[in-house]
């Protein structure tokens, strides 16, 4: 039985994910959403141990409606601020829409893209379809991380972000994907907007840990997008959001109280402000007298 304190050690290497199981005894794996250096210390100071640049930055940070808007290089952008403030957890890059669907030496050029920019992995949704393309990235050594059940990318198909597998035939489906996804080589399953019992099922199916967000308590580890758990949006949130903090509140008062202080000439006061020695105070309003 592994000690408490190595079984909370970030699980930042990709056989250390791969390896996680919770039906064996290891702790549930956590994962944060983060697009820039300050969310990556954030998630790294709390000991997460995998920060996904996801596309939602697109909708999080970018004011999108939706994830379809991100091209590569934003996704490289965002990656490259994460990886710069040498988080201690894995960075997993996402690929966005139309960046693995075209042909696999795109697919892969791409995701060289991301693991150039910092990522040590790369995730993308799908399921049996999505086969040739993993296949292709292990081969040249890019670990995958697969996403499945409520895919945002395809929100168009799917008329609207609604929860997935709901029915017996499509929740088989489901597991069938896992396996396949499997088999072709990802290291772990995202498995988003499904019910508890479905991602139950897929998690007993496979080898490799599932990750859940709104998908109840059966998964090997949990994702939240970082500015959802911290508040600091007030939008509506899906049920599935647990909000641990309410900074954008926090954040209102402090930009308040800071105009208000401005506006009353408290800020700044003379110890916020530099000032000149005493003999060049003294020369300058010698200068100004003569003048
Ligand atoms: O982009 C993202 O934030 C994601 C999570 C919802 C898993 O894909």
């Amino acid at each position: 039985m592994a000690s408490s304190a190595a079984a909370n050690a970030p699980r930042r290497t990709v056989p250390a994910v791969r390896s996680t199981k919770v039906r064996r005894g290891d702790a549930p794996l956590v994962m944060v959403t983060a697009y820039d250096a300050p969310g990556a210390r954030i998630a790294s100071e709390a000991g997460v141990d995998v920060i996904l640049v996801g596309d939602s930055v697109a909708m999080v940070v970018l004011g999108y409606d939706d994830t379809l808007q991100v091209t590569v290089e934003d996704l490289a952008h965002h990656t490259a601020a994460v990886a710069r403030a040498r988080p201690d957890c894995l960075i997993v890059g996402d690929l966005p829409w139309l960046s693995y669907h075209v042909s696999v030496p795109e697919t892969v050029h791409n995701a060289a893209a991301l693991i150039r920019a910092g990522a040590q992995c790369v995730k993308l949704e799908g399921g049996r379809k999505r086969v040739p393309v993993i296949e292709a990235l292990v081969d040249a050594e890019i670990p995958v991380i697969g996403h499945l059940g409520l895919t945002p990318q395809s929100v168009h198909a799917m008329g609207g972000f609604r929860v997935q597998a709901k029915e017996s035939e499509a929740a088989l489906q489901l597991v069938a994907d896992a396996k396949a996804l499997q088999h072709a080589g990802v290291f772990a399953i995202v498995l988003e907007g499904v019910p508890d019992e479905v991602a139950r099922m897929v998690t007993e199916a496979v080898d490799v840990p599932t990750i859940g967000i709104g998908a109840g308590r059966h998964c090997d580890g949990q994702v939240l997008v970082l500015h959802d758990l911290l508040g600091l949006e007030d939008r509506h949130v899906p049920k599935f959001v647990r909000r641990y903090a309410s900074l954008k509140d926090a954040a209102v008062d402090a930009v308040a109280a800071f105009a208000a202080d401005v506006r009353s000439g408290a800020f700044p006061s003379a110890d916020e402000s530099y000032h000149l020695s005493a003999d060049e105070a003294e020369a300058l309003a010698l200068y100004g007298a003569a003048h």
